[in-house]
């Protein structure tokens, strides 16, 4: 009666979330330093504000007239967005979806067929692996280097280009090793992308939050055959229960004018972003400019704290992140499972192996974006704990 990927598509339970429920189920609170949900760590848009925007949005599209590509104020808001930033990207180029991951889908069935491969960043954020399955597509990856901060290495990257490879994934700022990619970077990755004839997928979700810097580079400004650029309203103004993506075409112009006819067909089969979010994205850019940019500055002293931390712990090194809500640890001589057990059982933080994320043994991933006072009083808890287990007590 079911298909053969049905067999795969179940939520996995592994110890550390076998452990947590244990310990809730006992009574006790576990404090939560992975989630990626900043509305839980008190990053919320304003209510009133919200409240406004929807009410005129809901005005605006009481008559049903969609759009396949979605709203167009909506796209040229975004079309503003880019421009402002220093990069031409026409609003007709601009694909609305209900958020970042379908726009992945959307991404691999434009370009993969059936066993092609889509070529990603490792160590990365689990987001892929279900969507690959479920269009059938292959993922391959390419290595970040931690000696350099976890950047590419781009000789390696050439290397695992195969014949079925179809697509670069590029996240930057990376979750969750925090990296940015420099412009020195994109363009080699670009020039790849040319030689080699593929797409390059740039998902830009963590953009707005930049630890160090000031721009962010892109490789929608390079020489690139095809870019698909995804960004999405989910970390930009911490909505995520909006579900408000998009996906920003850009490259030679020809095979620009051919993705968007196809995902025009794509997204008119569904027309599935709700019309009011739509109808509400100019006034979102516009009126929560302010809130986005307070966010990025406590997301800055997020991580200023954090750093002031962990720096005190013997146990491990952080690798100083420059943009996201992620910092990667690497602990000296101390296998991460036990760590991570011991932590929850211990000091109820709930924290990742490295091995989540696919990283190399002896690593924890920790998302900093808490309220200072947490952090204040989790971080030195943690920090006593690995130390403790690295001195063998
Ligand atoms: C790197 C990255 N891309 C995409 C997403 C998903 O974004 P969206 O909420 O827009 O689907 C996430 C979610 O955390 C992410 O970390």
């Amino acid at each position: 009666m079911f298909s053969r990927i049905t067999s795969q598509l179940h939520g996995e339970s592994n110890s550390l979330y076998r452990i947590r429920q244990e310990l809730q189920s006992q009574g006790h609170i576990i404090r939560d330093l992975v989630s990626g949900n900043i509305n839980d760590q008190g990053f919320v848009f304003p209510q009133d504000l919200l409240e406004d925007i929807l009410v005129r949005g809901s005005r605006a599209c009481r008559i049903y007239r969609p759009d396949s590509f979605g709203n167009q104020g909506a796209r040229e808001a975004i079309s503003r967005y880019y421009q402002n930033r220093g990069y031409a990207i026409d609003p007709g180029n601009i694909l609305l979806t209900p958020g970042t991951s379908l726009s992945y889908l959307y991404c691999f069935k434009l370009l993969a067929d059936e066993g092609d491969e889509i070529l990603c960043p490792c160590p990365t954020y689990p987001l892929f692996d279900y969507i690959a399955l479920l269009s059938g597509v292959k993922l391959t990856s390419y290595k970040l280097d931690e000696e350099r901060n976890w950047a590419m290495d781009l000789d390696h990257l050439e290397a695992c280009i195969s014949t079925k490879t179809r697509a670069l994934v590029l996240i930057s700022p990376h979750n969750p090793t925090g990296h940015i990619s420099s412009f020195n970077e994109i363009a080699a990755m670009a020039d790849i992308a040319r030689r080699h004839d593929l797409a390059i997928i740039s998902d830009e979700v963590f953009s707005e939050f930049l630890l160090t810097g000031e721009s962010l580079p892109r490789p929608a400004g390079t020489g690139a055959p095809l870019v698909c650029t995804l960004n999405g309203f989910s970390k930009m103004f911490a909505l995520p229960g909006i579900k408000l993506g998009w996906m920003a075409i850009s490259g030679d112009p020809g095979r620009v004018q051919k993705a968007l006819r196809s995902l025009e067909l794509i997204s008119d089969t569904f027309l599935p972003v709700n019309e009011i979010v739509q109808a509400c994205v100019p006034e979102i850019f516009a009126l929560g400019d302010a809130v986005k940019n307070n966010f990025a500055k406590r997301i800055r002293e997020c991580w200023r704290i954090a750093q002031e931390l962990l720096q005190q712990s013997h146990a491990l090194k952080c690798t100083i992140p420059e943009g996201g809500f992620y910092v990667t640890l690497k602990l000296s001589d101390l296998d991460e499972e036990r760590a991570v057990e011991t932590i929850l059982r211990e000091n109820h933080i709930l924290i990742h192996p490295g091995y989540f994320y696919d990283m190399a043994a002896g690593h924890l991933v920790m998302c900093f974006v808490q309220q200072p006072e947490i952090l204040q009083n989790l971080l030195p808890d943690l920090i006593g704990t690995l130390d403790r287990l690295a001195e063998g007590i």
